[in-house]
């Protein structure tokens, strides 16, 4: 009996990874333009939940003995932070990577190469530290951050060009890209920095993604006509399984599950195409048992506190205002004077928690209206209201 995947499972092997054909070829098609010497550039977006590091992750395994695949988790960058989380803790944690990424492949090997890029790099380094086999230049002061930079951004271009007979390019995934808008600096100013990098070189190939909402500002900061990358980047959105594709998938990878005709009808419905839901879901369920629509309704309410685990943990950590933001939401989207209003408090007052619950991917702003972003999380408020009579606050 083959098992789904855990929900939070994004490091799916080939017979848990399933479909997406479509998308690895166009990207796939994308990515190896690097051999012809052109550097794409892709920014991949799409709902949480839907399959983008997922994706990625199986990018990288499909790429890994032809190219070397960086892949950068920017929520790391947190390891390096000191007093504040700024450009060079997003250098270090990109800089580690590329190293990493080194160690893993099975074409290059980084040992004496990388001391050498050291050497012939004529930046004053304190010295090089020996972190688990992986070289760290320590920088005398933070003065030399633009050298630093400059070594790192150009690294890959450099591995290629030292190992152009067995590499047919780099590829670098920068995933949790959002991570960006907590550095404590000029978010535009450094995606101008990067895209001036990235368009003197030849053959890396860039994906940044993350989970950012589609109406996300980064995104407009990134990819829209007066953005960074406008013109020069190719958005691609992943979107849900459709209705036949997750049928497919369950007849496929879960036979135990005895759907009725309204009963799958329903489960698709509760879990909104979402992979991230779907399997959760799924796991959840009684096998060899008539799931009909009813039944299905029962389990989603019993499993909803599973499924929006995480969820709820930030909810409960949100303070009240925020918490009080979401609960004016669940009715109907509002503008920001109606949610002031509805809270009793001025518009300006509400400023800061919005942008909060916005980088936390919790509400979005769509045309003037802010809304909930995880329309399960939005069901489980409802239901929570409507068994005790308020918002568990
Ligand atoms: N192609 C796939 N086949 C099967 N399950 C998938 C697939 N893509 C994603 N999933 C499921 O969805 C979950 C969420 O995927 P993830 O890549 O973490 O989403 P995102 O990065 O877009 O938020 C995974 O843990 C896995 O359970
Ligand atoms: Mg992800």
């Amino acid at each position: 009996m083959a098992s789904l995947p855990l929900g939070n499972d994004n490091d799916l092997d080939d017979s848990q990874f399933y479909n997406r054909v479509n998308e690895i070829k166009f990207i796939s098609d994308n990515l190896e333009l690097t051999q012809k010497g052109s550097t794409p550039t892709i920014l991949l977006t799409g709902i949480r939940g839907v399959g983008k590091t997922a994706l990625m992750k199986k990018l990288k395994k499909d790429f890994k003995d032809e190219y070397l695949v960086v892949y950068a988790d920017l929520t790391a960058m947190d390891k390096f932070k000191k007093d504040k989380l700024n450009r060079l803790c997003f250098m270090k944690l990109f800089y580690e990577s590329i190293i990493k990424a080194c160690d893993e492949s099975n074409i290059i090997t980084i040992d004496k190469k990388i001391m050498k890029y050291f050497k012939t790099h004529n930046f004053q380094l304190d010295k090089i530290e020996s972190v688990d086999k992986i070289p760290i230049p320590i920088l005398k002061s933070e003065e030399d951050y633009p050298k630093f930079a400059s070594y790192v951004m150009d690294l890959p271009q450099q591995i290629y060009n030292d190992h152009k007979e067995q590499l047919k390019g780099v590829l670098i995934f920068m995933d949790e890209f959002q991570m960006l808008k907590q550095l404590d600096e000029d978010v535009n100013g450094f995606l101008w920095y990067i895209r001036s990098v990235i368009q003197t070189q030849k053959n890396i190939g860039y994906i940044f993604s993350g989970s950012m909402s589609m109406k996300d500002q980064l995104i407009s900061d990134i990819a829209g006509q007066h953005g960074a990358f406008g013109g020069r980047i190719l958005n691609y959105e992943i979107k849900i399984f459709s209705y036949e594709t997750t049928k497919n998938y369950l007849t496929e990878k879960a036979d135990y599950l005895n759907f009725t005709d309204d009963g799958f009808k329903r489960f698709y419905k509760c879990t909104n195409g979402i992979p991230y839901y779907i399997n959760s879901f799924a796991r959840l369920l009684p096998p060899n048992e008539e799931l009909n629509e009813e039944k299905i309704i029962v389990e989603f309410k019993k499993s909803l506190e599973y499924l929006l685990v995480n969820l709820t943990n930030e909810w409960y950590r949100l303070n009240k205002q925020e918490q009080r933001i979401i609960a004016s939401l669940v009715e109907k989207p509002l503008k920001r004077i109606e949610i002031a209003n509805k809270l009793g408090v001025t518009s300006g007052a509400i400023g800061t928690s919005l942008k909060t619950l916005q980088n936390k991917i919790l509400i979005e702003l769509d045309n003037d209206k802010y809304q909930i972003y995880d329309q399960i999380f939005k069901a489980w408020l409802k239901k929570e209201y409507e068994e005790k009579g308020d918002y568990p606050y």
